[in-house]
């Protein structure tokens, strides 16, 4: 089953919300609930978030209902900017609306029927393309790992975040697949817990050896030999090599770092977002307080009735905290300024 897919007429998503408790698959029919799914979280991580989008704007097109073809192309427009606000961090969200965008000019003054199928095509061959890329980033990963590593995985970069597959996770499936023998510790990811509820869910299901770990006990394992790699997602990656990746991977950077312990990102080229000089540039989105301070322990509030909490969902990892990034066109290393537009511009 993959996490995001065009069905009977619809978008249908994994609800990633209620799992590992129960699998639900939720269809959308209106491309309104599809960019709310994205701002809920029904759907997250940035390559899933790109092709849902995508879907998302197919739908649009079908829902549209001018039978005029620039009248239907402007209602399509509007449709794509309502789409871009629904998380602000992941650039493949941009990324995809843009290339559907593209697609939507290129069929200006076509009938509308025609338009519709040329525009779900395009989608379609994103979501195909997703996967090929996370298998391609799979293989590019996996020589990074020796026989018997121990690796630190932040958040949850698997088939989950991704249509198939996923990216960082997908080289750990991958080195599995290949019969090297690893261990995972899975950070739990705070504060919605996708490394708890997710990635552990996947690595189970992969049959990966693995170990939940508090996001706080990183360090701890880090500075006592206990680990050969670092490996992360991206949601938006600047041109000179700076990472915004899930609230805690700066620190788990640099207590690498510290620690002599190679650290990598793992992204596919939608993710890399040339226009941002560095990572001061990427929006940090701040999502609301209740996910800090909702979670209950033995039925009780973590915190006293009143308190207040902040809660940014992302951070930006400086380049130099790096050992490479992994692209399915090969591993980037430093300087990132020519490595990355090397990548991405052929
Ligand atoms: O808030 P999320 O769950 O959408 O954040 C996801 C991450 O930060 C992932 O690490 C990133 O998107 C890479 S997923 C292949």
């Amino acid at each position: 089953m993959r996490t995001v897919e065009w069905v009977e007429g619809g978008v249908r998503l994994i609800d990633q919300r209620i799992l590992p408790e129960r699998l639900e698959t939720p269809l959308y029919r209106d491309y309104h609930a599809v960019g709310r799914a994205i701002t809920d979280m029904v759907v997250r991580g940035a390559p899933a978030i790109g092709v849902t989008a995508a879907f998302g704007l197919a739908l649009a097109g079908f829902q549209c209902a001018s039978s005029e073809p620039a009248a239907w192309q402007r209602e399509v427009q509007a449709a794509a900017n309502e789409l871009r606000q629904a998380r602000p961090t992941a650039v493949n969200l941009g990324w995809a609306l843009d290339r559907m965008l593209k697609t939507l000019a290129a069929t200006s003054g076509h009938p509308v029927a025609e338009a519709r199928q040329t525009l779900l095509a395009e989608a379609q061959a994103m979501a195909e393309e997703d996967i090929a890329i996370n298998r391609r980033l799979g293989q590019l990963g996996a020589a990074l790992i020796e026989d018997g590593d121990t690796i630190i995985h932040h958040c949850n970069t698997g088939a989950l975040a991704a249509v198939d597959f996923g990216t960082a996770l997908g080289v750990i499936f991958t080195a599995h697949a290949q019969g090297k023998r690893l261990h995972v510790l899975v950070d739990e990811t705070r504060p919605r817990l996708q490394g708890a509820r997710l990635t552990a869910w996947e690595l189970k299901q992969a049959g990966i050896s693995f170990d939940l770990i508090t996001d706080n006990a990183a360090g701890h394992f880090l500075s006592t030999g206990q680990v050969q790699l670092c490996l992360v997602g991206a949601d938006r990656i600047a041109a000179n090599g700076d990472v915004a990746n899930k609230i805690g991977t700066y620190p788990l950077a640099v207590v690498a770092h510290e620690n002599g312990v190679p650290f990598y990102s793992v992204a596919p080229l939608s993710t890399i977002d040339l226009a941002l000089p560095n990572g001061a540039g990427i929006p940090i989105e701040e999502r609301t307080a209740d996910e800090v301070l909702g979670l209950q322990i033995a039925g009780a509030p973590v915190a006293p009735a009143g308190s207040t909490a902040r809660n940014p969902a992302f951070d930006v990892t400086p380049h130099r905290y790096l050992t490479g990034i992994v692209t399915e066109k090969g591993v980037a290393r430093p300087p990132y300024q020519h490595s990355l537009a090397r990548a991405v511009n052929g």
